[in-house]
């Protein structure tokens, strides 16, 4: 199943999802799209605030909108984040927080693709969040 993953197709997607960014501290503009084992994507922009904490990443924004409509079956996430009004970055991968998450909802080779039209990284939870705590430590 994983094979068929687009990465272009879906980091395509999460440079869309980046012009809805409310990010207006940091100026860093980020968008996701997170693809269900059904072919659903749900995607996610980041979202500031101007007391800094509350500030929700984009990927765990695509996460939480996806889970709370039900979705429990998770294939491959794409991030694309920058600044804002300048092309993604290249290298621009997920904060430890959401992969955190990730490794809540999400197998060992579940993907995450991050890049522009230049470079794209495709690396499995397994590679990025090794050891991670998850539901199996307790
Ligand atoms: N950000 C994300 O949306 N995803 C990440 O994985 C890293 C950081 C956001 C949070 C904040 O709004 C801005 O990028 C700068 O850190």
């Amino acid at each position: 199943m994983s094979s068929v993953i687009n990465a272009r197709a879906l980091l395509a997607l999460a440079e869309e999802a980046r012009q809805a960014s409310y990010s207006p501290y940091s100026n860093i503009t980020v968008g996701a799209a997170l693809l269900t084992a059904e072919g659903r994507v749900y995607k996610g922009a980041n979202i500031e605030n101007a007391s800094y904490t509350p500030t929700v990443c984009a990927e765990r924004v695509a996460f939480f909108k996806a889970i709370s409509e039900g979705e429990r079956d998770f294939l491959a996430i794409a991030i694309a984040g920058g600044e804002k009004d300048k092309p993604s970055k290249a290298d621009f991968p997920p904060c430890g927080v959401c992969r955190q998450v990730m490794a809540e909802f999400c197998n060992q080779d579940f993907y995450v693709i991050w890049g522009n039209g230049e470079k794209i990284t495709k690396k499995t939870l397994k590679e990025i969040f090794p050891d991670g705590f998850d539901k199996n430590s307790l």
